[in-house]
């Protein structure tokens, strides 16, 4: 990773490391040690915070709402989503207030459509648009948006005000190389990768087990975890989120922003897992 910030279309810098929360303050006996872990980030440097209104059904918001009690909430930069069915005009009001208050701040960095729904895009950008207006978001994005999508974006009043596209990234599935990532690139739009870790391998087996990947963690002294972060953030304009509820791996994350793949290591991970060489659809998790 060559830089630690990445500047938005409106001026905004955005961290390009931060820790995702999909699944965390579900578990009460779980809490203090996911407080911790979250804490530990913190305390260490990481100020991005992915969540979603969706997550434990606001639980994973109010888990972050405790565990930043007490920090300087200008040094943070807190992302939430909202459901595709409150992204509109009846509801989404409602909804980011709901997120503030589980959050316990008055305003978010970055709010997302979490995937594309049946309100139309016009309706969800002029209230993104309202919410930036009255200070309770400072920009907005989108995700699981793929090439066509982000194009029909654009071509809406305010559209191009979109800030970054969250989607599922990671090594063993880079069909977003072959053009949304371009695309993004060319509109000056980060890609904000999810399971940037394949859920640590569960979405795609053969990763950690691959002989390349152990290998360059060898080398560099790491863990074949770090060698999946530092691949997605070996490009310029990716963003990685990924989620631990434990400490020690939250430090370890967040040290892979140190790591510097050299291109021939780059080139052993593209031949070990090749990107596709034509258009393959936007996958979800
Ligand atoms: N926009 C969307 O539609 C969407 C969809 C999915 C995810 N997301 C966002 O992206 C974030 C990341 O994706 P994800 O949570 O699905 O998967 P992920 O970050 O790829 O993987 C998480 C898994 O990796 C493990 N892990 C993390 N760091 C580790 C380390 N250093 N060593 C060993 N294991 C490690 C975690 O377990 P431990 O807790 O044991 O460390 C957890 O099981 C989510 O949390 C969420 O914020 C967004």
């Amino acid at each position: 990773m060559n830089k630690n910030e990445i500047k938005l279309s409106n001026g905004m810098e955005m961290p390009r490391l931060g820790m995702g929360t999909w699944f965390l303050g579900e578990k009460k006996q779980k809490d203090d040690q996911e407080t911790a872990a979250l804490r530990a980030g913190i305390d260490a440097g990481i100020r991005l915070i992915d969540t979603a209104e969706m997550y434990g059904d606001g639980k994973s918001e109010q888990l972050i709402g405790r565990a930043i009690k007490g920090y300087d909430r200008s040094r943070l930069f807190l992302v939430s989503k909202v459901y595709p069915h409150n992204a509109g005009r009846r509801k989404i009001f409602k909804s980011v207030q709901q997120t503030l208050k589980n959050l316990q701040t008055d305003y978010l960095d970055l709010y997302l459509l979490h995937w594309r729904g049946a309100v139309p895009l016009e309706e969800t950008v002029e209230c993104m648009e309202q919410l930036v207006k009255e200070g309770k978001i400072r920009s907005w994005g989108v995700s699981n948006f793929d090439t066509d999508d982000m194009r029909e974006l654009l071509s809406v009043p305010n559209g191009d005000h979109c800030v970054v596209d969250q989607v599922l990234y990671h090594l063993g599935l880079r069909g977003v190389e072959y053009d949304l990532l371009p695309w993004l690139e060319e509109h000056q739009i980060p890609l904000m990768a999810y399971c940037p870790l394949a859920q640590a391998g569960d979405l795609q087996k053969d990763l950690l087990k691959s002989s390349t990947v152990k290998e360059i963690a060898k080398i560099h002294n790491i863990t074949p975890m770090q060698v999946l972060l530092a691949f997605v953030l070996y490009q310029p304009n990716v963003i990685a989120i990924p989620r631990s509820g434990k400490a020690e791996h939250v430090l370890q994350n967040w040290n892979a922003r140190k790591i510097r793949l050299t291109d021939v290591e780059y080139g052993l991970l593209d031949k070990a897992f090749p990107a596709p060489k034509q258009k393959t659809y936007l996958d979800i998790v």
